[in-house]
């Protein structure tokens, strides 16, 4: 199937490319001076030349004088009698003929040459140029694809460069050619896929054409079938639930669940709170949702990805880009510890021009427990969007100016958000990032857009707490859990990245009552991008091992504190750090952001293990 796939995409590339053609040129037909294309705007009819019938030698002798003939003809060329001899004719003028010209005043057998050739063109032209050569060509004639016999071509030195050519034996003009004409005759070319130049369609490429389509269309219909057996084209109206038989990874059946036709593998399981582990929600981006089914499940750009040409053979596929009516039985590999909740939300606040707190509270009033650094997967139904934040606060407002106000669809999909608290609380709150769009042909992210629209008191369907990036004993850090509280801990973010850091922090310091030292590197623009600045200025002097170091990039001349990038204030500070290996590292942010800071601490000797981070653009 793969190898049809890839011919059926290679052949609607050259169906593609002859469509195109098909449009430029039909386009030329429409606009083009069909005068013009004709090649005869200097053409005009000879003078018709009186003669002396009683001159002319009678036909018989002459017929007998020269070899056999098939037809005679009484002609004028020049305003001088000819009897026209066909010796051979072909079924089209065009095909092979062979011609004698004889003078009806004397018998004498005449052939045209160069000067003769000149002045039947001129007597067939009535524009401005003069006759500059006169050839005598054999077949083939460019200007003349189809042309069998031996031609004069006769060239004028006009604005358009006229050809007049003469059939070489009876001295007949066969036509007029110039720039007008051939400029047309390329776009008949290309029209008819002509291009071997037989003037007509009934080609050899005409032939592979149709063959090459009709391949594309049996594809297209095989592939077609394929999805459809695959589930692709689940209507609303049709499939339903389908039954799936689950296998645990020791390959013991775990028994059937019913998973919606149209839902995929990864939404579908969370309904019986089977949750597998995914950091891009679904966006197929983070390769986290493994599962393995039967190996003929149709293969995915992103399966390909993620997977060896050996594991996708064995069935390994990704949850997330599969639907429930594809598979019938899936084992699964990892599945983490998360439910789906109903949320409220209860608080929504502008702490930035483009971040929001949000608070959620469970709809069922419990309290769910876990790690600080853990994160939720949203499920953002089908909506309208726009692309300015609804009640934005009047000081704000400066910093969506240059945002054209815009409504948009946006179709349902899942995404994940790191919460901003430990677990245990009363409350979820989330810090969210309006992802605005750069330019009106991109769209803004619908998942921050929904819920930092999202009124109060509204319920919104979310799956976790994930737990991947977290500051405990067996955490991405490999220390022990007696050493790990005698670590020193260094948290470095930016922008939205502050939410996992800052519940670590909490973490730390109000929970575990750590008291080793703690440094908070935070990286923002201008003073309203330092989101929480009173609160961790606060906290710092209630415990004096927390340390927070703020750092702007695009501070006002007021700013007492550190400018520039996050990570060069770290790095002054790395180099007087000794004992770099009882230091652990825990990133959030941008990915530059974190990309720079890895290689940096990397450069400056510190473990990997003991650097952890969320990567929350994947
Ligand atoms: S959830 Fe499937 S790849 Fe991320």
């Amino acid at each position: 199937m793969q190898y049809l796939k890839a011919l059926h995409k290679w052949t609607s590339v050259v169906v593609g490319i002859q469509l195109l053609l098909w449009l430029i040129s039909g386009f030329y037909f429409v606009i083009m001076d069909h005068q013009d294309a004709r090649g005869s705007v200097y053409r005009v009819r000879p003078p018709v030349q009186q003669i002396d019938h009683q001159r002319l030698l009678e036909p018989g002798l002459i017929l007998s004088r020269q070899q056999a003939s098939v037809g005679l003809q009484q002609i004028t060329l020049l305003g001088i009698p000819y009897y026209l001899l066909t010796h051979e004719q072909g079924l089209y003028r065009h095909f092979t003929n062979s011609y004698s010209l004889v003078n009806a005043y004397n018998g004498e057998l005449t052939r045209i040459n160069e000067a003769m050739a000149s002045s039947l063109a001129r007597s067939s032209y009535n524009g401005p140029g003069t006759v500059v050569s006169a050839l005598r060509l054999a077949p083939p004639v460019a200007d003349l694809p189809k042309e069998q016999n031996s031609v004069w071509q006769v060239n004028f030195d006009d604005d358009i460069n006229t050809s007049v050519y003469l059939d070489a034996g009876s001295g007949h003009v066969i036509g007029h050619s110039n720039d007008d004409k051939r400029f047309a005759d390329f776009f008949f070319m290309l029209h008819f896929m002509d291009y071997g130049s037989v003037k007509g369609f009934n080609n050899i490429q005409i032939i592979f054409f149709a063959v090459v389509t009709l391949f594309l269309s049996l594809t297209g219909f095989i592939w077609t079938i394929n999805l459809i057996a695959n589930g692709r084209y689940a209507l609303p109206f049709v499939g339903g639930n389908k039954a799936i038989e689950l296998i645990d990874k020791n390959d013991l059946s775990i028994g059937v669940r019913r998973i919606s036709s149209r839902q995929t593998l990864l939404d579908g399981l969370i309904e019986h709170d089977i949750a597998l582990p995914s950091s891009c929600g679904g966006g197929g981006t983070c390769g986290r949702c493994k599962i393995v089914t039967d190996p003929i499940v149709a293969v995915g750009a992103a399966d390909k990805h993620y997977f060896t040409d050996h594991e996708l053979a064995l069935g390994y596929r990704l949850a997330c880009q599969h639907k429930g009516a594809e598979v019938k039985r899936l084992k699964l590999l990892d599945v983490v510890n998360a439910r789906k909740h109903q949320l409220i939300l209860v608080g929504s606040e502008f702490i930035s021009p483009s971040i929001k707190e949000l608070r959620f509270k469970p709809a069922d009033g419990s309290k769910l427990d876990y790690r600080a650094g853990a994160y939720m997967r949203f499920f953002i139904p089908a909506a309208k969007g726009c692309s300015v934040p609804l009640r934005l606060p009047e000081a704000f407002q400066p910093h969506w100016h240059h945002i054209e106000q815009l409504e948009y669809q946006h179709l349902a999909c899942s995404r994940s958000y790191s919460l901003a608290n430990y677990g245990g609380r009363q409350e979820l709150v989330f810090t969210i990032k309006y992802q605005s769009a750069p330019n009106n042909r991109v769209l803004p992210g619908a998942g921050s857009s929904y819920l930092c629209n999202l009124e109060p008191g509204k319920t919104i369907e979310a799956a976790g707490p994930f737990e991947d990036f977290y500051a405990l004993p067996g955490a991405s850090v490999t220390a022990g859990a007696e050493q790990q509280q005698k670590k020193t801990r260094v948290m470095i973010g930016a922008g939205a990245g502050m939410a996992p850091l800052k519940a670590l922090i909490y973490e730390q310091l109000e929970k575990l009552n750590n008291k080793e030292a703690l440094y908070f590197y935070f990286g923002a623009g201008t003073e309203q991008d330092l989101i929480y600045y009173r609160e961790f200025t606060e906290l710092q002097q209630q415990y004096p091992q927390f340390h927070y170091l703020p750092t702007l990039s695009r501070a006002s001349d007021s700013w007492p504190g550190a400018r520039g990038y996050v990570q060069q204030g770290l790095k002054d500070k790395l180099t007087n750090m000794d004992c770099l290996e009882n230091v652990e590292f825990y990133l959030c942010g941008p990915t530059n952001m974190m990309s720079e800071t890895i290689a940096m601490l990397r450069a400056c000797g510190v473990e990997a293990e003991n650097i952890a981070f969320d990567d929350f653009s994947r």
